[in-house]
C-alpha cells in the first residue's frame, strides 16, 4: 500500500495510471468498492463478552445495502465501536473495517463530522463548533480510509465514496491510486455559500471533493451550491466573466481533469417493501398493533433517528396545540414516535432528547387517560418487519424535519401502502418534498401550517386519500434505489478516464446535461 503524503490533501492530484508505468504490477482487489463512515453492520459487545452484529442506523445503509447484495464488491467502513478491526462475515460483501480509537471517534465522528459539518450543512439549526484538533483528526481519519480503500480496490476499480464524513477521501485516494474511477455522493444537504464560507477549512473540503470524477447530490440546488463554491474557492473565473451553470448537471474543469457534478435523488428498495407490506404476516401484525393501541380512530406515526434536524419537537408541539384546541380528540387518537438513539455523546443531541421527552411527558400529562397514553414513545430501533407493520397500520405519517437531504422514511411509508390508505404529512424542507408532491406539505417553522396539514390529513375523505396515495406510490415504485444507483454508476462509468494534470485551476464549463 502506498502511504498518503503528509498533508491535508492540498496540492495537485497528479494523475497518471499505474498500469502505464513499466514495472508496475496491476493492483489486485475488488472491482467495486463502497467507502462509508459506517459498515453496514454495527458491532455490539454483549455483557458476557459475546459479539453481536446489528444493522447500522440511518438512510445510507438502508439505500446501499440492497445495491451491494446484488452487485458483489467490497465495503470499507468503521464498525461503530473503538479499536475494532474485525471484519464481519456478510454474504456477498467483502468487508474491510477501518479501526478508530476512542479519541478519533470523539474528534472525527462526534466532533468534526457531527458537531461541525452536520449542523453547518443543516441550516445551522444548532451552532457548528470549529476546533483545529477536530479538523486535524478528520484529515488523519480520512487519510486512513483512503489507504484502506487503496488496499481493497483492484486495478481500475470503481470506488464510491459516501457522505460528509469522508469529503477528503476522493483527492487523497486519487493521489494514491490514479487508476481508479472515483465517485462521491453526499447524503445530506449541501449548504449555500453564505453558510459554507464559515468553515475555516472550506477550500480543503472543496478540493478534497474535486478529487472525484463524479460528485452527486440529492437535489439540483446542492449541485449548484457546490459548482459556485468550486469556482469561488478552488479556481479562477474564465476570461469571459461569469459562466452559466446548468442547474441539474454541471462540469468542473480541474486542469485537464473533468469533474462532473449532478443531482441524483436517492430512494429505497420500494418493490421489496411493497411485497413485504402485502404479506399476511405483516397485515396481521399491523392489525395487532392497532388493537394493542386500543383501536383508536387515528394512529399518527413518527419514525426517525433521534436528531434535532428531524423536527420531532415540531410535530409534538403541533399535536399538543391541536389537542388543546379540540381539533384532535385525545380519546380516539394515538401518536407513536419511534426514535432510534443517535450520536448520544454529542451535547446538542443530549439536550434535544431531554426536550423531546419533556414534550411527550407534557402531552401525556395533559391529555392522556389511565392506561391510554396519547403519545407512545419508544427510544430504540425496532426490527425491520415490525417497522413495516407500523407503516401499514398508521393513518397519518408525520415527517417534519427542519432540514433533511432526502428522508427515506417518507418513501418507505408510501411503499408500504398498497391498500392506498394513509396520508403523508411532509416538511417542505426535505429532499423528498420535491418528488412527493401529493403529500400534505408544510413549512416546519410555521406551526399553524403544520397543524393545518395534520388536521387535513387526519380528516381527508377516503377518495381524496386514495388519489393522493396512488400518485405518491407511482413516484416511489418507479424511482427505486436500484434506479438511483444505476443512474449514478452509469454516469460515473461514462466519465472520461483520468488524464495527467499539473494545473490546479478550476473552470466551470456550462455544458452537458445528465440526460444528454
Ligand atoms: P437518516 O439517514 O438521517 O437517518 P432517513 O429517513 O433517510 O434518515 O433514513 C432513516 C432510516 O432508518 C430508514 O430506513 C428508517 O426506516 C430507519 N429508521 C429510522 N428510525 C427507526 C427506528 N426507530 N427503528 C428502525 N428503523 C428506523
Ligand atoms: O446521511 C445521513 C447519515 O449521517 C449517514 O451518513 C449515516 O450512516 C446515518 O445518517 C446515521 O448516522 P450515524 O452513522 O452518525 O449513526
Amino acid at each position: 500500500m502506498t502511504p498518503i503524503p503528509d498533508s491535508s490533501g492540498a496540492g495537485s492530484p497528479d494523475a497518471h495510471s499505474t498500469s502505464d508505468r513499466p514495472g508496475h504490477a496491476p493492483h489486485a482487489g475488488a472491482e467495486f468498492v463502497v467507502v462509508a463512515n459506517r459498515l453496514p453492520v454495527d458491532k455490539e459487545v454483549l455483557p458476557d463478552g459475546t459479539v453481536h452484529w446489528k444493522r447500522s442506523p440511518g438512510g445510507l445503509v438502508t439505500a446501499l445495502e440492497p445495491i451491494l447484495r446484488q452487485k458483489t464488491g467490497a465495503w470499507v467502513g468503521w464498525s461503530g465501536v473503538p479499536d475494532s478491526d474485525d471484519n464481519p462475515d456478510i454474504d456477498g460483501i467483502d468487508i474491510h473495517a477501518v479501526p478508530l480509537s476512542s479519541q478519533e471517534i470523539a474528534e472525527y465522528y462526534e466532533g468534526f463530522s457531527n458537531a461541525t459539518l452536520w449542523p453547518l450543512y443543516h441550516d445551522v439549526i444548532v451552532k457548528p463548533e470549529y476546533h483545529r484538533e477536530w479538523w486535524n483528526t478528520y484529515v488523519e481519519v480520512n487519510r486512513r480510509f483512503a489507504e484502506a480503500t487503496s488496499a481493497a480496490a483492484g486495478e481500475g476499480a470503481i470506488v464510491w465514496v459516501q457522505d460528509y464524513q469522508l469529503q477528503l477521501v476522493p483527492k487523497m485516494l486519487r493521489m494514491l491510486r490514479p487508476d481508479l474511477r472515483i465517485g462521491f455522493f453526499l447524503h445530506i444537504p449541501f449548504p449555500p455559500v453564505e453558510l459554507f464560507m464559515q468553515n475555516p477549512w472550506r477550500t480543503e473540503i472543496i478540493e478534497g471533493l474535486l478529487g472525484a470524477d463524479l460528485i452527486g447530490f440529492h437535489l439540483a440546488g446542492g449541485a449548484q451550491n457546490f459548482l459556485y463554491l468550486a469556482r469561488r474557492l478552488a479556481g479562477q473565473a474564465t476570461s469571459k466573466g461569469t459562466v452559466g451553470v446548468r442547474s441539474r448537471f454541471g462540469v468542473v474543469q480541474v486542469g485537464f481533469r473533468t469533474v462532473r457534478v449532478g443531482a441524483f435523488p436517492i430512494s429505497i428498495d420500494s418493490g421489496e417493501l411493497d411485497t413485504k407490506a402485502r404479506s399476511k404476516e405483516i397485515r396481521k401484525r399491523a392489525a395487532e398493533i392497532r388493537a394493542e393501541l386500543g383501536n383508536p380512530k387515528t394512529i399518527l406515526l413518527g419514525v426517525d433517528r433521534l436528531d434535532y434536524t428531524k423536527g420531532i419537537d415540531v410535530r409534538l408541539r403541533a399535536l399538543s396545540e391541536l389537542l388543546a384546541e379540540g381539533r384532535v380528540d385525545p380519546h380516539d387518537t394515538v401518536m407513536v414516535q419511534l426514535a432510534t438513539p443517535s450520536r448520544e455523546r454529542v451535547d446538542s443531541y443530549v439536550q434535544m432528547r431531554a426536550g423531546i421527552e419533556q414534550l411527550v411527558g407534557n402531552i401525556n400529562g395533559m391529555f392522556s387517560t389511565v392506561g391510554q397514553p396519547v403519545v407512545q414513545y419508544l427510544h430504540r430501533p425496532v426490527p425491520r418487519d415490525e417497522l413495516i407493520a407500523f407503516f401499514a397500520a398508521a393513518d397519518v405519517m408525520l415527517v417534519t424535519p427542519l432540514r433533511d437531504g432526502m428522508n427515506l422514511v417518507a418513501k418507505e411509508y408510501v411503499a408500504c401502502r398498497s391498500d392506498l390508505g394513509g396520508a403523508l404529512v411532509l416538511s417542505e424542507f426535505t429532499g423528498a418534498a420535491a418528488e412527493l408532491k401529493s403529500s400534505y406539505q408544510a413549512n416546519p417553522y410555521d406551526l399553524d401550517g403544520v397543524k393545518d396539514a395534520i388536521e387535513a390529513a387526519v380528516n381527508q375523505a377516503p377518495t381524496e386519500g386514495r388519489r393522493r396515495m396512488r400518485a405518491l406510490r407511482r413516484q416511489v415504485l418507479t424511482h427505486d434505489v436500484a434506479k438511483w444507483a444505476e443512474s449514478f454508476l452509469g454516469a460515473l462509468s461514462a466519465t472520461p478516464t483520468t488524464t495527467a494534470s499539473a494545473d490546479r485551476g478550476v473552470r466551470l464549463v456550462p455544458e452537458l446535461d445528465q440526460d444528454e
